[in-house]
């Protein structure tokens, strides 16, 4: 997904709101999840977010989600966001890094299962197995916290 960083998308300073790329990540991600089981689905969580760069307005926000591994109802998307100066051609930086879970509904409203991720090169593979740590550790984490 592809975003232009617009005066309205932008706080005093005119770099853009935390929110407003958080709100692009969101949709991003629950695109790739969607086309992956075909079915509606709603955001679990959000691990953290960390914006390791400004954004300033007129700036190209480039948002690439991935479908890293799905278990039995929920998935795991990662997005990379990557960020262009439009006067500095096939210059990009690095933004920010999420990963999100999802959960696909059926008709009723209720989690349903979703297809297994078949990965295609080693780089998937990579991505699989460290969503089933991270998804280990987000369990910990919520059991943790009752
Ligand atoms: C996400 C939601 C559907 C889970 O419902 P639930 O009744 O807890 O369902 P279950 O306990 O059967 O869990 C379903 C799946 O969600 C996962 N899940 C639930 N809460 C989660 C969380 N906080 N983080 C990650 N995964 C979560 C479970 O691990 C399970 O995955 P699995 O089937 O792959 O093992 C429910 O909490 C919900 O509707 N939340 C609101 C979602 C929403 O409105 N999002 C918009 C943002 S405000």
């Amino acid at each position: 997904m592809t975003e232009v960083v617009l005066p309205g998308d932008a706080n005093a300073l005119g770099t853009i709101f935390g929110g407003k790329l958080m709100q692009w990540v969101d949709i991003a991600a629950s695109v790739a999840a969607m086309r992956h089981c075909g079915r509606p689905v709603v955001t679990a969580s959000i691990d953290a977010l960390h914006f390791l760069e400004p954004v300033r307005v007129g700036e190209v926000v480039v948002i690439q989600a991935q479908v890293n591994e799905s278990f039995r109802t929920s998935m795991e998307v990662g997005v990379r966001v990557e960020v262009e100066d439009p006067r500095q051609p096939g210059q990009r930086r690095y933004t920010t890094k999420a990963y999100l879970t999802f959960v696909a509904l059926d008709e009723e409203g209720r989690p349903t299962p979703v297809p297994p991720v078949t990965p295609e090169n080693e780089e998937d593979l990579r991505r699989q197995h460290e969503a089933r740590a991270r998804r280990q550790a987000r369990q910990a984490m919520r059991r943790g916290h009752g």
